[in-house]
């Protein structure tokens, strides 16, 4: 089955009066462009999805956003990046609401209310509240991965342009004869990447608070659309059950060798709205829109986000959302069994911080090691508290021997 891209655009069906519409409680501050996904290869033996069928092509939506950041925020300001897309297809909208990072700093659902506490808060209502966010980050290691990955480069990406997407947890793929696999997708930047330096971005600050949304539009007012290179990562039904790691642990990344990117698409923007608040920011994104061939993974967070979305959407957009009740908001067939959800919830704590060394270690070169040990090391100095910020230095310390020592005498230079 293949899909012609007749999908209605969300901009044919404007809501008679959409009214004012209540900003989002997080990712408020955003912007995104329309365009489309083309298939450009085969993953039928792993999902009947009609948009992922050779040759197919459907329109999409697109919405970057700040996860930290407020309304007002800066774009320029160090922030993990929302990347939520909607494909609109012939069997209904499919959303695919990731980051710009593959893991995430949690893996525990009932966590996720004190992180979010933890990085809303400022300190007299100006200053950011460092003692909170590291008090938070180093009494739960399983951060430690997102927070390397965060204080590096990959924390200040120089435009929505120039930054990966991810679909970050692992989901389900289901082919046309019925058989399972565990999925993670990759949207892999055609710009390239690049990054600000901390003093690039706080130049960029001081004067302009969205600049992404500005550098988007442009780019593609010059014809210069962005795209980006879908892939997936595939691992058989099976493997979850054996191998050493947990596949649903949102806090790690698969390993490439043993599961390569396998190309599925290209994903092409190339209309700016012309009417943001109609076709962006009332575009309501949930993880609980799947279409048959994909479905949820029985990891933790996932569920939780299936369950969560559709609820504020309802009074956020309300009767447009309602409108489109066709929307499945259960997930379909989850099909695994008690074994498997057992084991999505088992997470070897002595494992927290070996794929964030990783990072500092192999991904990252000497030029960027610096720049995050001087991010990191400006924010252990604004720590009140020593004894959080003696629990910060140890959390370096497992996170990477070397570098932690680095840091210590660094930190202790400046204070
Ligand atoms: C249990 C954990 C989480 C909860 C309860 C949660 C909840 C929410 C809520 C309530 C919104 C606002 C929805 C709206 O008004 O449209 C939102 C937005 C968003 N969330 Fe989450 N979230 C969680 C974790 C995550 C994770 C792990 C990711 C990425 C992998 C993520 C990505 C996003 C994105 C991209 C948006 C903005 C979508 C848009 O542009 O409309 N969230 N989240």
């Amino acid at each position: 089955m293949t899909s012609t891209g007749t999908a209605p655009r969300r901009a044919d069906h404007p809501a008679a009066d959409p009214g004012p519409v209540p900003v989002r409680i997080r990712h408020s501050k955003g912007g995104g462009a329309l365009g489309f996904f083309q298939t450009t290869g085969d993953v039928s033996a792993f999902t009947a999805a009609s948009l992922f069928q050779p040759d197919t092509r459907v329109d999409v939506v697109v919405r970057f956003s700040a996860t930290v950041g407020f309304r007002g925020s800066r774009e320029a300001w160090r922030d993990l990046r929302g990347f939520a897309v909607k494909f609109l297809t012939d069997d209904g909208e499919y959303d695919l609401v990731g980051n710009n990072s593959p893991v995430f700093f949690l893996r525990d659902e009932a966590t996720f209310a004190s992180l979010v506490v933890a990085h809303k808060m400022y300190r007299d209502g100006t200053v950011f509240d460092y003692d909170r966010l590291w008090d938070f980050w180093t009494t739960h290691p399983e951060t430690a991965h997102q927070v390397a990955w965060l204080l590096s480069d990959r924390g200040i990406p120089r435009s929505w342009r120039h930054q990966d997407g991810f679909g970050s947890h692992t989901y389900q793929w289901v082919n046309a004869a019925g058989e399972r696999f565990w999925v993670k997708y990759h949207l892999r930047t055609d710009q390239g990447i690049a990054y600000l330096t901390d003093e690039q971005a706080d130049a960029i600050a001081d004067t302009e608070v969205d600049h992404q949304r500005a550098d988007l539009r442009a780019a593609i007012d010059r014809g210069e659309n962005p795209s980006w290179t879908v892939s997936v990562q595939v691992m058989p039904y099976e493997d979850a059950r054996t191998d050493a790691f947990n596949a649903f642990d949102l806090t790690k990344v698969w390993p490439r060798a043993e599961y390569p990117l396998i190309e599925v698409g290209t994903l092409v923007l190339d209309r700016n709205p012309d009417d943001e608040l109609a076709e962006i920011e009332q575009a309501a994104f949930a993880p609980s829109s799947f279409v048959p061939g994909i479905g949820p993974s029985p990891d933790p967070m996932l569920l939780s986000r299936i369950d969560a979305y559709w609820r504020f959407h309802q009074h956020r957009v309300k009767e447009e959302y309602a409108r489109r009740a066709a929307v499945p908001f259960a997930p379909v067939d989850a099909g695994w069994d008690e074994d498997l959800a057992r084991r999505a919830r088992s997470w070897d704590p002595d494992d927290d911080f070996r794929q964030a060394g990783d990072l500092v270690r192999r991904v990252l070169d000497d030029a960027g090691r610096e720049r995050l040990r001087a991010t990191v090391v400006s924010q252990l100095a604004e720590i009140v508290d020593p004894a959080i910020r003696e629990r910060a230095l140890l959390f370096w310390d497992r996170i990477d021997v070397a570098e932690g020592a680095e840091i210590r005498s660094q930190v202790q230079a400046v204070r």
